[in-house]
């Protein structure tokens, strides 16, 4: 069930002078090279601090340390799947139905009052066996997708707030759109035919498409907008743009406020999905590991005030793919290199980085 307080967006109090101390500690470090001073005295709660919900990818391993839980709940009040709602765990190789994994997230949130977002329904990434089987029968196949859709969709009706309807539809270079089972079957109104679909399952849930790079390729940015607009003016239930904003300390100051700004301009909401600033960044990098902390810091309250900037009514929520810098998915990736990586706004052992710091100043100046 949605948590009553983070609906209806009353929050407690923040104390002011913690706020006003964290964002003169961020702004006296400016121009330095150096990670943040941190402030003395405990970090506001991320939720409490945020005039918006405040999301994690739920890691499903650590549900039963009391260390992360304890810290997923008292900063987050939005949580997503990191995996466990994806379609490659739901859909058996026959066709059928498990919903194990799925449920026990939402039991979880449900027991703990946290919003719940979907994520995702399609993604290109994915070529099931069952749908295989369908791939010369299009009849089939659209009743198929349909019948996922609605079933799951529907099982978390009037829970899930939203959706990740279709997850990562633009091509890499942002010129087309991905090449996938879904598009070669039903062609690009596998897009809309999701949408439409997931409308009749879930009618309450904001419906979006979610996209990653926005930030860094203007083609792919340009190419996700177009979608968008096509899909509005053909009638389709979009109600939100999702930007992953999976970052690294190479991104550029100033992308993701003009990447966020562009992507408000239709006036859905927007949902920063996925937020993490990888600190191996992209390029070899020599510089010492406190300064990508403060580079971390600086791109996570860049994009706390351009999302608390926007009009309340677009300010669907901001999460963060994990929750300590340990249960990051960037640890696990094939190319997770030494393993060293520290995306998140929380250490290993849950205590608030740089990046926490920031996150809670910027949110103060954005709205
Ligand atoms: C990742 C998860 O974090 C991993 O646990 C899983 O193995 C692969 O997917 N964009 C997305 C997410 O939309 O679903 C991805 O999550 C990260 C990139």
């Amino acid at each position: 069930m949605v948590n009553a307080e983070a609906r209806s967006g009353s929050r407690p109090q923040l104390s002011r002078r913690l706020l006003l101390g964290s964002a003169l500690a961020l702004t006296a470090c400016k121009g330095r090279a150096q990670a943040p001073a941190m402030p003395s005295g405990p970090l506001p709660p991320l939720r409490q601090a945020a005039p918006f919900s405040v999301g994690a990818a739920i890691n499903v391993g650590a549900l039963d340390d009391p260390a992360y839980t304890g810290l997923l709940l008292a900063e987050f009040d939005q949580v997503t799947a990191d995996w466990q709602m994806k379609m490659e765990v739901i859909l058996n190789p026959d066709g059928g139905f498990d919903f194990t994994q799925p449920d026990a997230v939402a039991g979880f949130a449900a027991r703990h009052g946290l919003r719940l977002h979907g994520h995702n329904l399609i993604w290109y990434t994915y070529r099931p066996p069952a749908f295989e089987r369908l791939a010369g029968d299009r009849a089939a196949f659209a009743a198929a997708y349909r019948n996922y859709i609605l079933a799951v969709a529907g099982r978390y009706r009037g829970q899930a707030v939203g959706w990740d309807v279709v997850n990562e539809p633009v091509a890499e270079d942002g010129i087309g759109y991905r090449d996938c089972l879904w598009r070669q079957v039903l062609g690009m109104e596998y897009v809309a035919r999701a949408l439409h679909d997931a409308r009749e399952a879930a009618p309450d849930a904001v419906l979006f498409v979610n996209d990653y790079n926005l930030e860094s390729n203007p083609n792919k940015l340009a190419g996700f907008m177009r979608l968008a607009e096509q899909l509005l003016s053909a009638g389709a239930p979009l109600g939100g743009l999702g930007t992953q904003a999976h970052l690294t300390v190479d991104t550029q100051p100033g992308q993701v406020r003009a990447c966020i700004r562009t992507l408000a301009t239709l006036g859905l909401p927007i949902h920063v999905s996925e937020l993490d600033v990888s600190t191996r960044g992209r390029r070899l990098d020599f510089s010492d590991p406190a300064s990508r902390l403060d580079k971390q810091a600086r791109l996570v309250g860049e994009t706390a005030e351009a999302f608390a900037a926007l009009p309340e009514r677009q300010r669907y929520a901001l999460t963060t793919w994990g929750v300590r810098d340990q249960d990051s998915w960037l640890r696990r990736a094939p190319n997770a290199g030494d393993g060293s990586d520290r995306p998140l706004l929380f250490d290993d052992a849950g205590a608030p980085k740089p990046a926490a710091w920031a996150f809670v100043a910027a949110v103060g100046r954005g709205s």
